[in-house]
């Protein structure tokens, strides 16, 4: 029978419910402060002190959080606990298990909440525990979801995508990639086993600060994407198909913001300037709030072409303030306050699908720099000061 089934929806339900199942399990049971990073439940019985994390997911739990998770039990702050425990009323994907039986930590435990049992994945011991059902109580959270759609393909929306996601990564923040383009090439780009597309499909992005906690990156079909099962995810990011009809009309309603990735060249701009104000119009018709920024992706800065970038770049202005005038919440985003530059790093991303190698972003730096790094976290910077998504930061 499926877990989901069974276990409380509510993720504070879940909580509570495995904090129930250790009290009966004779551990004296510590709820942290609202907020408090790395861990849910901490439980102690004599010497033993254990960090728990709580995961009720509609998809298995994946290689990234793992990951995260034993970052943090190695960080000074978590050295009071013996262990961890992870556990996921979904279960663990493939990747994950073989990832800690190969490593075999001798401070983490993966645990399933099947049917109310737990079932120990690792090491192999089982506890069986009766349990009941929690009321559900709906919670408000400040959850944000950014869009990047344009009704024109290849222009970006994938690499933009994954790749602010990045920079929300870098900045601490887990985030959701859900992947709305029928295509499904952010999947693809994430898989941890290149053979297995319905596995696996995310990334652990380490700290920037050696001593902090790092984040994830997870990709999600849209129906395996429920807000209330994520409770510590606050940035959304939906890739979407070109085609405005192929995105659920509902989570288009749900955007906050959505970033429309354009190029500059004169082709493009005359065509590209109505495109926008198409794409503007369109996500109108279904969200009357949305905040949309118009970026430029690709973007030549050597000097040859700056005098044209210029007149290029008056032209596409003129032209979206010209529409802005009707509504207000369109913006042109200037090069000068966040771009996305050409590079050839972002043109050979997905380079390791081909190579069959793990999942990565083009951050990589060359020559000790990464523009693609900073243009991203630019970008992002951009969107915390010219938006409501600075509240997140308050959490660091
Ligand atoms: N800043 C950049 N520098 C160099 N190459 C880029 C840059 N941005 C995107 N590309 C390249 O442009 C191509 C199209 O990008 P991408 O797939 O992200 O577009 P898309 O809008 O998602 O396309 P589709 O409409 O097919 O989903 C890819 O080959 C990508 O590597
Ligand atoms: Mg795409």
């Amino acid at each position: 029978m499926n877990a989901n089934a069974l276990v409380p929806t509510n993720p504070d339900d879940f909580e509570k419910f495995i904090a129930r199942l250790c009290q009966q399990a004779g551990y004296d049971v510590i709820m942290p402060p609202a907020n408090t990073k790395g861990y849910d439940i901490e439980i102690i019985k004599g010497e033993l002190c254990i960090a728990l994390q709580v995961k009720n997911h509609k998809a298995k739990c994946n290689i990234s959080q793992i990951q995260k998770f034993q970052n943090y039990l190695e960080l000074p702050i978590a050295s009071r606990f013996c262990s961890g425990w992870f556990i996921s009323a979904s279960g663990f994907s493939k990747q994950a298990i073989t990832h800690i039986e190969t490593e075999r930590p001798t401070n983490l435990e993966l645990v399933t909440c099947d049917n109310h049992e737990l079932i120990w994945n690792y090491p192999q011991t089982a506890a069986n525990q009766a349990i009941e059902d929690a009321p559900l109580e709906e919670i408000e959270r400040p959850l944000k979801y950014i869009g990047v759609f344009t009704c024109k393909g290849g222009v970006g929306k994938t690499t933009v995508a994954a790749h602010l996601a990045g920079a929300f990564a870098l900045m601490g923040h887990d985030v959701i990639l859900v992947d709305l383009d029928p295509d499904k090439n952010l999947r693809k780009l994430f898989l941890q086993d290149p053979t297995d597309e319905e596995g696996d499909a995310s990334l652990y992005v380490p700290p920037k600060t050696k001593g902090q906690e790092g984040a994830t990156i997870t990709v999600l079909n849209h129906d395996q994407w429920d807000e209330r099962h994520y409770k510590d995810t606050k940035i959304v990011i939906c890739d979407c198909s070109p085609v405005l009809s192929e995105n659920p009309r509902s989570l288009v309603a749900r955007f906050n913001y959505c970033i429309i990735p354009t190029t500059l060249n004169p082709l493009g701009i005359a065509k590209h300037a109505d495109v926008i104000t198409r794409t503007f119009k369109h996500i109108r018709a279904l969200n009357p709030e949305a905040e949309l920024f118009a970026v430029i992706n690709s973007y030549d800065t050597s000097k040859d072409v700056e005098k044209r970038n210029e007149i290029l770049l008056s032209h596409l202005k003129r032209h979206i303030e010209q529409y802005a005038a009707t509504d207000s919440k369109c913006k042109f985003i200037h090069p000068d306050a966040a771009k996305i530059r050409y590079s050839t790093a972002l043109l050979y991303w997905g380079y390791h699908i081909i190579e069959g190698s793990k999942p990565q972003l083009a951050f990589r730096e060359i020559a000790g720099r990464s523009y693609p790094r900073t243009d991203f976290l630019q970008l992002a910077e951009y969107l915390e000061n010219h938006t409501d998504i600075d509240q997140l930061r308050e959490d660091h």
